[in-house]
């Protein structure tokens, strides 16, 4: 299954050049699946809530129909961050698309700094979506700090967890591999490039894409700043494997009795 990932810049607030961006980019390349950077439509550095919720779309807006569009005309299914309205809330959300028309929405569930002054917390919980016969799984950028997110995504039987990012600290891309060795199962880390500076911030995101395999290895990686596509050849039933050793699978040794702590 070719499996890849799609770095670029988005303009901040310019939803139809990131379109027209994104066209370009994933009509560039073969791939059965694609996973965009978190809120690709529209850009990072809100001003307000206000302006979140004026850039923010509903899952059947112009966006997702653009990318539904794209998806089927492409043959490739797509996994992009954007910014979801429904009724009086704003979320961080993350869709896969699929080119049979197929759409699974995962909403972010932990919120990174001023993400909280923008967005509503995510009520999605963290989802596992067939995609043919693969189990695909969604998480988004500071997710990731948390491991139960991509444990819970792959005890609910995800291979492949799909990862739409706007890094800007730098310790994710060497933590990846660990999230992909320890749950066994591909990641897809898609970050962007460049700087944003507005509503009184200044963030430079970090790029360095990586796509993980279910022993550490990183496939296929991204520098900093390059805008590029990246596809690798994945056989996610490999994923299904937990074994480390003949004695030792990583979900039956589980011990889920020692790990209730308060919360
Ligand atoms: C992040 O969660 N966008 C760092």
């Amino acid at each position: 299954m070719k499996t890849g990932f799609v770095q670029f810049a988005p303009v901040f607030g310019e939803v139809r050049k990131n379109l027209a961006a994104i066209e370009r980019l994933v009509s560039s390349t073969r791939a059965d699946l694609l996973v965009l950077p978190e809120l690709c439509t529209t850009g990072y550095c809100f001003a307000s809530k206000a302006e979140a919720r004026g850039l923010a779309e509903p899952s059947g807006g112009l966006s997702l129909r653009f990318l539904k569009r794209l998806s089927r005309e492409q043959e490739v299914s797509l996994v992009a961050g954007f910014a979801e309205r429904e009724g009086s809330r704003v979320y961080n959300s993350a869709a896969l698309i699929t080119p049979e028309g197929q759409v699974g929405i995962y909403r972010k569930s932990h919120l990174f700094w001023n993400e909280k002054k923008w967005f509503s917390p995510g009520d999605t919980g963290f989802r596992v979506f067939r995609m043919g016969s693969v189990n695909i799984g969604m998480m988004i950028c500071f997710d990731w700090i948390f491991p139960e997110a991509a444990r819970t995504l792959a005890l609910r039987g995800a291979q492949i967890i799909c990862h739409p990012s706007n890094l800007v600290l730098p310790h994710c891309p060497a933590s990846m591999p660990v999230r992909a060795l320890e749950n066994r199962v591909f990641t897809v880390t898609a970050n962007r490039t460049g700087r944003e500076r507005r509503g009184g911030q200044d963030l430079r995101f970090i790029g360095r894409s990586l796509i993980c395999g279910p022993d550490r290895r990183v496939l296929a990686s991204a520098g900093g700043k390059e805008e590029c596509i990246k596809v690798v050849e994945v056989d996610p039933a490999r994923a299904l494997d937990k074994g480390m050793t003949p004695r030792n699978d990583l979900f039956r040794d589980r011990r889920p009795g020692f790990y209730n702590v308060p919360s």
